[in-house]
């Protein structure tokens, strides 16, 4: 089975969700290097070479016709300033129809809504462009804002997954939270 094609960009009323090109390396870096955006994230320290290493396999993706993982930079459309990240992944089985989703946004720009906007966007676009069934994220137990976007986009918790990721020289436990295509037909007020 051949992997669907998201569709870019993504347009909502206030940004624009698009590839990353080679330019967004500074912007990418400024929030990622910034310790406040790793708080709740299980991830090495971002120096710019390895910002820039995971730009350049993202980039290399974009012409993959195997395509599983985007990650895309969230353009704020009435300045064209870059404010945060997106990304989907399918999978783990095609034939699953299956995605998990995650957001970002720039210290600067967190408070406004964009991390909702953001996974709407993505609910949105992995329903209805690429006809999925279940779409899932997962968060920290300890990223209370992340958490509080899923409740807020109606995803619904599935459960607690306890010290199931070791990082930092500690264990991560972390919410997961889905949807259901039945659920978001109903969410945007269409039969189930
Ligand atoms: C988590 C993050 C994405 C939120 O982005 P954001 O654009 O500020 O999110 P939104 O404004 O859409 O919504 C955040 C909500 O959480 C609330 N919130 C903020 N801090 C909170 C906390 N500690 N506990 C519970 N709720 C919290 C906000 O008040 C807001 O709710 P409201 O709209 O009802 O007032 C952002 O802080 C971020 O990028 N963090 C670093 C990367 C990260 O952790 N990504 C998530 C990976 S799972």
């Amino acid at each position: 089975m051949s992997a669907p094609t998201l569709r870019l960009p993504v347009e909502t009323q206030r940004l624009v969700i698009r590839e990353l090109a080679e330019k967004d390396l500074e912007p990418l870096y400024a929030w990622r290097r910034n310790p406040a955006y790793r708080r709740h994230l299980p991830m090495p320290r971002q120096t710019r070479a390895a910002v820039e290493a995971e730009l350049g396999t993202v980039l290399r993706d974009q012409t993959d016709y195997r395509r599983l993982r985007y990650l895309l930079g969230v353009i704020e459309r009435k300045s064209g300033r870059m404010l945060g990240e997106a990304i989907l992944k399918l999978g783990p089985a095609l034939r699953h129809r299956q995605a998990e989703i995650g957001w970002a946004v720039a210290e600067d720009a967190k408070g406004h809504g964009y991390a909702t906007e953001i996974g709407g966007a993505l609910l949105d676009a992995a329903f209805g462009q690429l006809r999925l069934h279940r779409v899932f994220a997962m968060c920290s137990t300890e990223n209370g804002a992340s958490r509080h976007v899923m409740e807020k986009l109606g995803m619904r918790e599935e459960g607690l997954l306890r010290e199931h990721f070791r990082a930092r020289e500690r264990w991560w436990s972390s919410h997961i939270y889905a949807m259901l295509d039945s659920e978001h037909r109903k969410r945007k007020g269409r039969s189930a």
